[in-house]
């Protein structure tokens, strides 16, 4: 799977089916497959219905008196294969190179899962069970090679996963400096630290200065880099745009918010604090002037 990932050979194959997800005219539907809705992504709550019913046919398979069952759990997998598909080929045009590779291999193995059990429940309408099992058996071992490589983009390689989950642990609590106002210009967002943690930086007024985590949770794009646009930050890499008032994913990609730091200035400095949803009183002294 690593070797696979450092390949190139899919790349051609892969830019073309990037541009042609693209341009399937879904509109709000897109971030709707996103899973932007639910707060992580759909498609793997949606392969859950094709792989129950396939195993579950799988089990009747080896029953006396279980055809029919059988048959209808191969067809009802088939009609819930198509979802799952869509969803995950709106996830996978939005990933980064590394992750197209495997991407375009599980979908590969998926594809010929499918296949095999469409040639399944074709020969167990014609009485054919024998060899509708066979190739039941087959598909079920495409979709499982197809899973273990959904699992390496998961969990090895960090597709669909909060890309910013950690910032909120890791940012030390308390007020930090993070800049000098005068050296902020209004609507140019800039790059700073909290702790060890990057921020970006957005004066939007003489006052008033916003603060997310800089990398953004879709897959970690530099948001310091990313345009403004009505009131929200949108990242470089896929076009995810966050709230800056509360880091809300107003637009997919990304499934999470952003991380945000509560300001304030102090004598022409901007102090930020991570916000959290329990802080405790921080007890670090009054708000200052400017706290935003
Ligand atoms: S990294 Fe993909 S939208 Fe930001």
């Amino acid at each position: 799977m690593d070797r696979l990932e450092n390949s190139p050979r899919p790349d051609r194959v892969a830019d073309a089916l990037i541009a042609a997800v693209r341009r399937l005219p879904l509109g709000p539907a897109r971030d709707v497959l996103h899973g932007r809705w639910l707060g992580h992504p759909v498609h793997p709550l949606l392969v859950q219905f094709p792989i129950g019913a396939w195993l579950s046919a799988a089990v009747l398979d080896l029953v006396p008196g279980k055809r029919k069952a059988a048959r209808l759990l191969v067809a009802a997998g088939l009609a819930g294969a198509g979802p799952a598909a869509v969803a995950g080929w709106v996830d996978w045009a939005e990933m980064r190179r590394p992750q197209l590779r495997v991407g375009l291999v599980h979908a590969a193995a998926n594809i010929t899962g499918v296949a095999l059990y469409a040639a399944s429940l074709t020969a167990r309408c014609r009485g054919r069970h024998v060899r509708g099992r066979l190739f039941g058996y087959c598909g079920l071992t495409a979709i499982a090679a197809g899973g273990a490589l959904g699992g390496h983009l998961a969990y090895r390689q960090a597709a669909g996963t909060n890309h910013a989950e950690a910032v909120t642990a890791l940012a030390p609590p308390g007020w930090h400096t993070v800049a000098l106002l005068a050296d902020l210009v209004i609507g140019r967002p800039r790059r700073g630290r909290v702790g060890d943690v990057p921020v970006v930086l957005v004066r939007t007024d003489a006052d008033t200065v916003r603060c997310l985590a800089e990398r953004c949770s879709h897959m970690a794009g530099p948001l310091a880099e990313g345009e403004l646009v009505d009131g929200c930050l949108r990242c470089p890499w896929h076009g995810s745009t966050f709230r800056l008032d509360d880091g809300w994913n107003v637009t997919g990609p990304a499934t999470a918010p952003q991380p945000v730091f509560d300001t304030r200035t102090v004598d022409g400095r901007v102090e930020a604090r991570i916000r959290t949803t329990l802080r405790e009183p921080s007890g670090d002294g009054p708000a200052a002037d400017g706290e935003s």
